[in-house]
């Protein structure tokens, strides 16, 4: 027997005429002298009717079918009587009446039901992710992902990008994690690194004279592990010459209006809000706000620069902030507010002070140690009303930043503040290198291929120059980088850059890096020498391909949309990965394991 049909796209146009299935026993009901079948493949599920008189053969094969048996059913199609049918089925007014059942394969008790209703962990989905992948969900989610690959080239080809592969096989390219290594067979103690980004390779082909490059490009990073990162990842990756912010920024609104439109239906409105990174990290603490719900940092600082506030006191006078956030969207208890505090603590705030607003009184347990005017002043700031709890962070600003935009976080996602929707914006104006106190050196906010404003450049300059530390980290700190991520409802799901296509530059910024001329030639010198054979102006954007198609989704994480992935220890509990190889396989790559 020959498949004719999908199981799930049977449908009027076969009414009365013969068709053979292939697929797996949904669910099989016997019924005595007749057994209903619900027979699944990809696109569906058909209902199939085997009776015993008519069919004695078939009914008794159907009669020992379990669940997740594979079979293959050859009959007519007819329609459903009257109140028999399934409005949940596309194929619901129809079914199969069978003539003939083949059994290709039979199954063992399932793990888990393919329906969906039971909850099973993520290690066991993982570890039978051919089940997983057998559930509606995850089946949809997968199906997605593959028509967002076609608009993404659909989008990228139109408008005249090349797609070019890079390799897998490579040198490092720093984005800021660690290097997944491959030790090298034929060059004893020496090892590739697996690629974290095309980064360097997209700009070559650009110096290539490619133009316009793109790729969905699978990136390879050892770092811990969230809802939101998979040590292997999907970018959709691009490069273009010629060009300015505004060119790549508008590009990649397409793409996003286009995949939005054609996979949602929803219209997206571009351009989209272009927000400094200044004003994220004033606003909201952070340069991935989630603005779908108010809850704005308040800055205070002033209001409290006299102040006998031990607390806020010492945090200004150390060159630290005070900063608020006022709850305005329900009254809290006190026990609520201590679990806050104590959450705040688990972030590292030595603690949360807070005010609770009410008719003619304030709650709190500082009111006494601050004055009159503060009081009138804070209130005015806040615009707090009766009802509305304001809390305070002070300390270092880092602190401030991260322990009020994750308690702002943490309380939308408490109360369910957050307007359905999607909220889209441009980070730009993001500083170029910042100064990292552990490491005692500058590092850069996104890549050092990124390019410093032309206007800034004087103030480089001026840094490289200058011996004096302090005013060297002042002079850096003013410069901005060309450079734009895209933001959609809190997570960062893009990023890209001007980059910098002349050699001296360069050089420049990996000296402000602190890298020695050595160490420069031993992991760029190939960059450099391309970027002195004619580098043309160039830019691109990288968007998280798993990240993108997890919000537009709306699920927590990027792990439902990716066939095959790590588990948060980085593990795939299918094949057993990451695991040890046999004594001759290292002996082969040269490497000699320590004991544990
Ligand atoms: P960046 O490092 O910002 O830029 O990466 C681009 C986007 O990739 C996604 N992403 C991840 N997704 C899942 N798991 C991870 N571990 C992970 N890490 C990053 C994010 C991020 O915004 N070469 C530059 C781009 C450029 O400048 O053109 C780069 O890789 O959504
Ligand atoms: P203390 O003087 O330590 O008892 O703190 C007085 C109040 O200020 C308490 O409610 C603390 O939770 C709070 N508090 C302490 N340190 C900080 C801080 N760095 N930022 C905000 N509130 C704090």
């Amino acid at each position: 027997m020959k498949r004719t049909k999908y199981c799930g796209l049977v449908s009027e146009e076969d009414l009365d005429k013969e068709v053979v299935l292939c697929g797996w026993v949904h669910r099989v009901r016997n019924h005595g002298g007749v057994v209903f079948l619900d027979l699944r493949d990809r696109e569906g599920i058909v209902q199939v009717v085997v009776e015993e008189l008519h069919s004695p053969e078939a009914y008794e094969t159907a009669d020992k079918l379990s669940a997740e048996d594979v079979i293959c059913v050859k009959g007519k199609v007819r329609r459903r009587p009257p109140g028999t049918e399934n409005p949940k089925l596309r194929t619901g007014q129809l079914e199969v009446f069978a003539e003939r059942i083949e059994l290709l394969n039979t199954s063992e008790l399932l793990p888990f039901p393919v329906e969906e209703e039971t909850a099973v962990s993520e290690e066991i989905k993982l570890r039978y992710r051919y089940i997983d992948l057998r559930r509606e969900t995850m089946k949809r989610n997968i199906l997605f992902r593959h028509k967002a690959y076609q608009i993404i080239r659909d989008v990228f080809v139109k408008n005249g990008f090349i797609e070019v592969e890079t390799p897998l096989l490579t040198k490092s390219t720093p984005e800021g994690a660690r290097d997944f290594l491959v030790p090298s067979r034929l060059h004893p103690g020496k090892f590739y690194a697996l690629p974290q980004s095309p980064q360097l390779f997209k700009q070559i082909l650009m110096i290539a004279g490619l133009d316009r490059y793109f790729q969905i490009a699978k990136c390879l990073r050892d770092e811990d592990l969230r809802a939101d990162r998979q040590p292997e990842f999907t970018q959709i990756d691009f490069e273009m010459s010629f060009v300015e912010e505004e060119d790549v920024m508008g590009i990649t609104e397409e793409l996003i209006r286009t995949l939005f439109k054609e996979l949602l239906g929803i219209e997206v409105k571009t351009p989209f809000d272009r927000v400094s990174y200044f004003e994220c990290m004033e606003r909201y603490g952070t340069d991935k706000p989630d603005r779908r719900f108010g809850l704005e940092l308040v800055n205070v600082e002033d209001v409290f620069k006299n102040t006998d506030f031990k607390v806020f006191k010492e945090a200004i006078e150390s060159g630290g902030t005070v900063k608020a956030i006022n709850f305005n969207a329900g009254e809290l208890s006190r026990s609520q507010i201590e679990e806050l505090t104590r959450l705040v603590q688990s972030w590292g705030a030595k603690g949360l002070a807070w005010i609770r607003v009410e008719e003619g009184k304030l709650t709190s347990p500082i009111v006494k140690f601050l004055r009159e005017e503060e009081i009138k002043a804070l209130l005015e700031r806040t615009k707090a009303k009766p009802g509305n709890t304001i809390f305070f962070s002070a300390g270092k600003k880092e602190l401030v930043y991260k322990v009020l935009s994750n308690l702002r976080l943490h309380l939308a996602k408490s109360f369910n503040l957050a307007k359905d929707g999607f909220d889209f914006l441009w980070v730009v104006d993001f500083p170029l290198l910042e100064w990292d106190d552990e490491e005692g050196r500058f590092v850069s906010l996104h890549h050092p291929f990124t390019s410093p404003r032309e206007e800034d450049i004087p103030k480089l300059i001026q840094a490289l120059q200058t011996q004096d530390i302090e005013e060297k980290k002042r002079l850096v700190h003013s410069v901005r980088a060309r450079a734009y991520d895209l933001v959609i409802n809190g997570y960062e799901v893009g990023g890209g850059s001007i980059r910098i296509h002349r050699r001296d530059l360069q050089e420049k910024i990996f000296k402000l890096l602190d890298l020695s001329e050595v160490e420069v030639e031993e992991k760029f010198g190939f960059l450099l020498k391309a970027l002195s054979y004619g580098a043309p102006p160039h830019g691109g954007l990288a968007i998280g391909l798993d990240r993108l198609l997890a919000i537009m989704l709306g699920l927590d994480s990027i792990r439902d949309v990716i066939a095959f992935p790590k588990t948060q220890k980085g593990t795939c509990p299918l094949t057993g990965a990451p695991d040890y190889v046999s004594p001759k396989q290292l002996k082969d790559v040269h490497i000699k394991t320590l004991e544990l």
